[in-house]
């Protein structure tokens, strides 16, 4: 696969809201709106290379359309947590990003978008968000027409035990958020504490998004998000849609319930 280093950019979702007021607020089992593929794997290191393969695949097509490429790393299983560490941390996900399976494919360091770590959450939230509407404004970033929201063409998403994605929690408001591109958490159920995230509107205008969990301890999890009971709360991960095509990545464990 032949890549051009200058035409992909990806963006990292680092996780970077104060009372912990459980959700008054509840939805409710609706129909998913874009397409939904589930793909199953013996393993979690066939679901890597399926990963691997699938994100290469994408990356060709949208260069050939639109000679440009972007894909955006966030938080759940996918990269275990996206912790708000300084960047030259062992466990910074811009690490993971830059040496994991996307080291495969060449990524300029001016093309890679990872948060200010020098800033408060809600700074670093707002910084992201600005970079982010700067990048829209030059069209560097093209928005959805159907919902006026940034367009990524690919959002690497995993999935929490408590049905979280991105740091979108359940028991926390940022998940109702429907007007801010990123939002911040300051009292995340998971460490740590802080962090950043994109909003649903964003996650949902995304072109092509890929939903990856692996492992027994979300096997109930996901056949709760993909086998609603009618009537029970959605959980967050039930509420991803792409504009084009969710594709869930299971191993077997993960899909052991369905
Ligand atoms: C999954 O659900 C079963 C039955 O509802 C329960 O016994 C089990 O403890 C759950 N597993 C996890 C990891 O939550």
């Amino acid at each position: 696969m032949d890549f051009n280093m200058y035409q992909i950019t990806i963006f990292i979702s680092i996780i970077l809201a104060s009372l912990i007021t459980p959700d008054a607020k509840m939805a409710f089992a609706t129909p998913q709106k874009g397409k939904t593929e589930v793909l199953k794997f013996d393993s979690e290191s066939d679901v890597a290379v399926a990963l691997a393969k699938y994100t290469a695949d994408l990356s060709a097509k949208f260069v050939k359309e639109k000679g440009s490429f972007s894909v955006v790393l966030s938080g759940g299983s996918l990269i275990d947590t996206l912790r708000v560490v300084p960047l030259d941390s062992e466990d910074s996900n811009f690490l993971l990003a830059s040496r994991g399976f996307l080291s495969k494919v060449p990524i300029p360091p001016g093309n890679i978008y990872a948060i200010n770590d020098k800033l408060s959450p809600e700074g670093a939230a707002d910084d992201y968000e600005e970079r982010l509407r700067r990048l829209v404004s030059s069209k560097v970033m093209p928005v959805s027409s159907a919902s006026g929201f940034p367009k990524f063409d690919l959002m690497l998403l995993g999935m929490g035990p408590d049905g979280h994605i991105a740091s979108l929690f359940p028991t926390r408001q940022q998940r109702y958020e429907k007007k801010r591109w990123v939002t911040f958490i300051t009292d995340s159920p998971k460490p740590p504490p802080p962090r950043i995230t994109f909003t649903f509107p964003v996650i949902n205008s995304a072109a092509e998004i890929a939903m990856v969990v692996t492992g027994a301890e979300l096997a109930n999890t996901t056949k709760a998000v993909l086998h609603p009971h009618q009537g029970s709360p959605l959980l967050p991960a039930a509420e991803v849609s792409a504009e084009g095509e969710l594709t869930w990545f299971l191993d077997k464990d993960a899909a052991s319930k369905l």
